[in-house]
């Protein structure tokens, strides 16, 4: 027998299988609820776009774009491992699978010829990459469908996988989910951010994420950025022996990430630094000032972080986060901020915009470590029936109660009774409905509740009755 390869997900990647996926599911529902009664719509997005969207919209500099991002020309899957020199690729793709069999080397050789030929067809390489975040295709989107020309504000809400290519652990994937929401529009009312902020706090009290704490800052526009950026170069460069190699190197390319660094002995050197909201302009100070106004106006809580930056580019002025217990070092299950310009970046009409993606890995992380996450579902009747003669009758009540919206569970093959009830209970089921030939001939059946064997007689008539006033109790 020849050697077989064992499949793993990529490292980073992972499955949700039930139960989780229900937990997963309800999440994502409550989302939709939550943010469709503050009128926002969903907006389905691809997957994967230019590479230039994303560098030009998150920035070139930017971790993400420089060494994040899943890039490959778009002439086929296999086009990845092409050089100059040709011919490579079949060597690297033997190579990747450990081809021991022959007939699939046969195959993959028809395959890399004609994905030769097309590639000399096609000519120059055109690089799409894997979405690292979905603010750059929402803009692209908006500009695409010609969107500010429809009625007020656009407010966007998407759910879906994001790809980086990070250092995976706990929190932290190479696919991992967002639930994000964008408004886009003419208006930069400090009440949008606001209301945005409120959005999400009530979505993250409905799903019991609750220990939670917002930091809010702002960065400033391109009126008054530049001129503290400049600044906080300067005073950098004068400590730059004092900083590790990354923040060094920031100083030149993107001295505000220097701002992030975690690494202990460089706090109490950034603590001195010059602070942007003692640099801010008159335009920016009064945004930000309304904005806490707005945000006492609503009750909602936030502490002031003036070393809130976020890693992406294109913010200006109110930028936000959201960290939860229970997730180590990983620990912001949301981050968003202003993006005013960033339309216009694209090509598109002067536009501003503001928006949130929250982490649904972490955020799920946190509700299940806090013991918040709710029972869901499962599993409601088990039909144990005997005899083939009760087994039309199983059918039936089956798709009747399933029509009434309860999962059941059907055995697809006569089992002995003891060993039908014990695959009940170890399947979870709250109750096991016994169908045998005596029931059948009386039309009344056994309703078994599996928690403490409390059994009933029911019609059929009775049972959906019974069932279902158990279900509201
Ligand atoms: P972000 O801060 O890069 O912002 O990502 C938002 C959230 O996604 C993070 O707070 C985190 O919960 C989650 N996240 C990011 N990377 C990973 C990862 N590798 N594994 C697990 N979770 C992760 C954005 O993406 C912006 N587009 C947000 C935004 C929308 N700004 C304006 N509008």
């Amino acid at each position: 027998m020849s050697e077989r390869k064992q499949f793993r997900a990529i490292k980073g990647t992972r499955d949700i299988l039930p139960p989780d996926s229900a937990l997963w599911n309800w999440f994502e529902h409550t989302a939709r609820e939550v943010f469709e009664s503050y009128n926002f719509g969903e907006i389905r997005l691809p997957t994967f776009e230019e590479t230039t969207l994303f560098a030009r919209s998150i920035g070139l500099q930017a971790d993400v774009v420089q060494k994040e991002m899943y890039s490959f020309p778009d002439h086929g899957p296999d086009a990845v491992v092409r050089t100059e020199e040709g011919g490579l690729i079949a060597i690297e793709i033997k190579e990747s699978l450990r081809l021991s069999d022959n007939e699939m080397r046969a195959q993959l050789q028809q395959y890399v010829e004609v994905l030769d030929q097309s590639l000399s067809r096609r000519g120059a390489s055109e690089f799409v990459s894997l979405r690292p975040e979905a603010t750059a295709s929402v803009c692209r989107a908006y500009i695409e469908h010609n969107m500010q020309a429809l009625p007020g504000n656009q407010k966007l809400y998407y759910i879906g996988p994001m790809f980086r290519r990070e250092r995976p652990q706990k929190g932290r994937y190479r696919q991992f989910y967002q639930i994000g929401a964008e408004v886009l529009g003419q208006s930069d009312a400090p009440a949008i951010d606001a209301e945005v902020l409120e959005m999400l706090l009530v979505f993250f009290n409905r799903v019991g994420l609750t220990r939670t704490t917002l930091y809010v800052n702002s960065i400033g526009d391109k009126n008054c950025r530049p001129q503290y950026v400049e600044l906080l170069r300067e005073e950098l460069r004068k400590v730059k022996d004092k900083l590790k190699e990354d923040s060094q190197r920031r100083i030149e390319t993107n001295p505000l990430r220097v701002l992030d660094s975690k690494i202990p002995d460089e706090q109490p050197i950034i603590e001195k630094l010059p602070r942007i909201s003692d640099h801010l302009c008159e335009d920016c100070r009064a945004h930000f000032a309304k904005l806490k106004e707005e945000l006492n106006l609503r009750r909602i809580d936030y502490k002031e972080n003036w070393r809130l930056v976020r890693g992406l580019d294109y913010y200006t002025r109110t930028t936000f986060e959201v960290t939860a217990e229970g997730l180590g070092s990983q620990n912001a299950v949301c981050g968003g901020g202003r993006y005013d310009g960033l339309v216009e970046l694209l090509g598109g009409p002067p536009t501003k915009g503001i928006g949130f993606a929250i982490g649904t890995d972490r955020s799920i992380l946190s509700i299940e470590e806090s013991g918040n996450a709710p029972k869901l579902g499962g599993l409601a009747v088990y039909i144990a029936w005997m005899g083939q003669a009760s087994y039309p009758t199983a059918v039936n009540i089956a798709r009747k109660l399933r029509a009434a919206g309860l999962s059941v569970e059907l055995p697809p093959e006569e089992m002995k009774f003891k060993k039908s009830l014990g695959l009940a209970d170890k399947l979870g089921a709250r109750y096991a409905l016994i169908i045998g030939e005596d029931e059948v001939a009386s039309r009344t059946f056994t309703l078994k509740r599996l928690a403490d064997g409390d059994q009933k007689k029911l019609a059929e008539g009775e049972l959906l009755e019974y069932l279902e006033s158990e279900r509201r109790r």
